[in-house]
């Protein structure tokens, strides 16, 4: 624990009196002073503290291990320019000293204490994304932003899978980040126990685990995943040793001793970890390289496996997606899928991830649902079609549930759709919002845009920020429409859009692929399906499905095919049915024949009880 030294309390109480000079923008951080400078924006002042350090440098022997507190330094540090970034194949300029976090403290209510906002970058725990500057958030929202940088790639997650070195040095950095903030914020006119935590894409998805490690209990109040949560397929590693082995033979350290062999990564140069990390092929598990696992401390237990339990810290929980996910890191993917052959040979690449054991079934169900039309025709435009399967398949299904779970177990629940299709995107025209794009919106548009997306972004601005002030994203700034809370029965959401009306507040995103992703496909997976059934369905006279105002909207794509699905899943259902209800049956009669035999025993008992009291 840092212990603050005399002179920082002089040195704040000093900045305190001389009130808002130059003097007020040194702030006393548990490790030392640091300096930030004004800047402004649309009139209201901001404050930045650039280049905090939150951890000490994760380097030399300090590598491959969990974050530690920053040592005290000893005047005024200069907090003006953002720190290094973490080495990545994205990066030209990095530094393994990366673990710093950037604060954005706006002064438009000078004596309010504010809540704060922790941001979590995406990139696929590979990269860093685009710098995203959170200024225009922090001044148009009132809340104090802190935007961090965490080890990625083999620096965030190598991994053993065992004691040597367990990996999720990532996440555990995010949490260093966010301890900081509860002990640092107030200096900077925050309330440490108004801490929301948000996050995109894998950043969506590192909030996901956040939520989910019991280390975190009582360290924050709220959270936000956009795009992506805990159970996003394809982000978890089972069989890290696999990459593991390979990178320590690439660097000629393996011994016969484990430890001796991450000891020996600790001496290799940043350039030479990085350049033969990214030569390490995935593990046979996974489509990226270096991911979070299942480490026993930080994530007990599989996400499915916590998310079920019910033993989840109650915090209020917002999350949502764009209606394009599927368009995510170029065009490449989708555009290769112009034949069924293609699009299935590019879906099976993808799903083997998660359906390791049903994988031909799964691939199977999913051309018949998104290949074909509802009079088994091909569907007229397959890169359409792949954009619709990536997205609801792996980022909007999972959100979905994640939505569901947490609103069933009475969390404070909303979600969002983002629609809009910004003005200068030049991407093909059935792409609606890509994965990705919303952050413009949220964090400050870096383009010229109509004055009805200033105004979008304006709105998506407040009712983040008013979530991140309240736990309601409709309070206390004033917003266009009504954002209901969300719940099981109707799945009632909000779609950001221009020219916000109540058309807006929509209930059961995409239903008919929900029940797809969420139901039927588990039921496969877990079930199987007897060989032949998915082909003998397809010949079968294909049933009309009621489609949803928001699939008629996503694009040019005819249709589904869910009902041949539907009736396929069906077969296996009522099947299910039968030996339920068999199996009901049975219960029942030898509960009965329980209860006949408890009945006597009782009769035995107060027989001989009674033939007791009487002698
Ligand atoms: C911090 O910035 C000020 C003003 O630019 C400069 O005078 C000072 O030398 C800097 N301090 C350090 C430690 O770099
Ligand atoms: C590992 O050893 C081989 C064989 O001696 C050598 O060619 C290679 O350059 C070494 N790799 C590294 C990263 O030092
Ligand atoms: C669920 O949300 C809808 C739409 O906001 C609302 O009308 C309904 O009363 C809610 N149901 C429950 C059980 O809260
Ligand atoms: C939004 O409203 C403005 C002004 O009424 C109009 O010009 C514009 O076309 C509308 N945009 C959409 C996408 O409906």
């Amino acid at each position: 624990m840092a212990r603050i030294s005399p002179v920082f309390l002089i040195f704040g109480i000093l900045s305190v009196i001389f009130g808002s000079c130059r003097a007020d923008l040194v702030k006393v951080t548990t490790s030392g002073l640091i300096r930030g400078f004004m800047s402004t924006y649309n009139g209201v002042e901001v404050e930045k503290y650039l280049g905090v350090p939150y951890a000490t440098p994760p380097t030399g022997p300090l590598r491959l291990r969990n974050p530690v507190p920053h040592p005290e330094w000893d005047g005024i540090r200069n907090a003006t320019a953002n720190g290094p970034d973490c080495p990545d194949a994205r990066h030209t300029v990095w530094d393994e000293d990366c673990l710093y976090a950037n604060v954005y403290v706006p002064r438009k209510t000078p004596d309010e204490i504010l809540s704060a906002m922790v941001y979590i970058h995406g990139g696929g725990f590979q990269h860093k994304t685009t710098t995203a500057d959170p200024t225009a958030f922090a001044a148009t929202g009132n809340v104090i932003v802190v935007a961090i940088n965490y080890r990625t790639n083999v620096f965030g997650f190598f991994s053993t899978g065992d004691d040597a070195a367990p990996g999720n040095y990532g996440l555990m950095d995010q949490r260093a980040a966010i301890v900081w903030t509860k002990d640092n914020i107030a200096a900077f006119g925050g309330n440490p126990h108004k801490i929301t935590i948000y996050g995109r894409s894998a950043g969506g998805e590192s909030v996901g685990f956040q939520q989910l490690a019991p280390l975190n209990n009582g360290l924050y109040l709220r959270a936000i995943s956009g795009s992506a949560v805990a159970i996003t397929p394809g982000i978890l590693t089972k069989r890290p040793s696999e990459t593991s082995t390979y990178l320590v033979e690439l660097l000629n350290c393996t011994t016969d001793n484990k430890l001796d062999e991450v000891e020996c990564l600790r001496s290799v140069s940043t350039r030479d970890l990085l350049t033969y990390a990214l030569q390490t092929p995935p593990a046979s598990d996974s489509i990226y390289t270096w991911l979070p696992v299942v480490d026993g401390t930080f994530l007990p237990d599989t996400p499915e496996n916590l998310l079920r339990s019910g033993v989840l810290e109650n915090r209020d929980y917002l999350m949502g997606n764009v209606n394009s996910e599927g368009s995510v890191a170029g065009s490449a993917t989708y555009q290769a899928a112009t034949s069924v052959e293609s699009f299935v040979s590019t879906a099976r690449s993808k799903l083997f991830t998660t359906f390791p054991d049903n994988l031909e079934n799964v691939v199977e169900a999913t051309k018949y649902a998104y290949c074909y039309d509802i009079n088994n025709n091909v569907s007229p435009n397959l890169p359409a079609r792949y954009v619709d399967f990536y997205g609801e398949w792996r980022f909007v299904a999972s959100t979905v549930l994640t939505a569901d779970i947490y609103a069933k177990l009475g969390h404070n629940t909303y979600f969002f759709y983002f629609t809009h299709r910004p003005s200068y995107s030049t991407r093909d025209d059935f792409i609606g919002c890509a994965h990705g794009e919303e952050k413009f919106f949220l964090f400050g548009l870096t383009r010229d845009v109509t004055d009805d997306e200033m105004e979008l972004s304006t709105n998506t601005m407040t009712y983040f920020a008013n979530f991140v002030r309240s736990g309601n994203p409709n309070l206390p700034d004033p917003v266009p429409v009504e954002w209901p809370r969300y719940n099981t029965t109707d799945r009632p959401y909000l779609e950001l859009d221009v020219n916000m009306t109540s058309q807006n507040v929509k209930t059961n995103l995409l239903p008919s692929q929900m029940f797809f992703w969420n139901e039927v496909i588990p039921s496969i997976n877990s079930v199987g399906i007897p060989s032949g059934m998915v082909e003998e369905s397809t010949s079968l006279a294909p049933l009309r499905t009621t489609s949803s105002p928001e699939e008629a909207e996503d694009g040019p794509s005819a249709g589904t095919n869910f009902a041949e699905l539907l009736r396929s899943t069906q077969i296996v259902m009522y099947t299910m049915l039968g030996v339920s209800i068999l199996l009901l049956l049975l219960l029942i009669i030898l509960a009965f024949v329980y209860q006949q035999g408890l009945t006597k025993v009782n009769k035995n008992i107060e027989k001989t009880m009674d033939h007791n009291a009487m002698s």
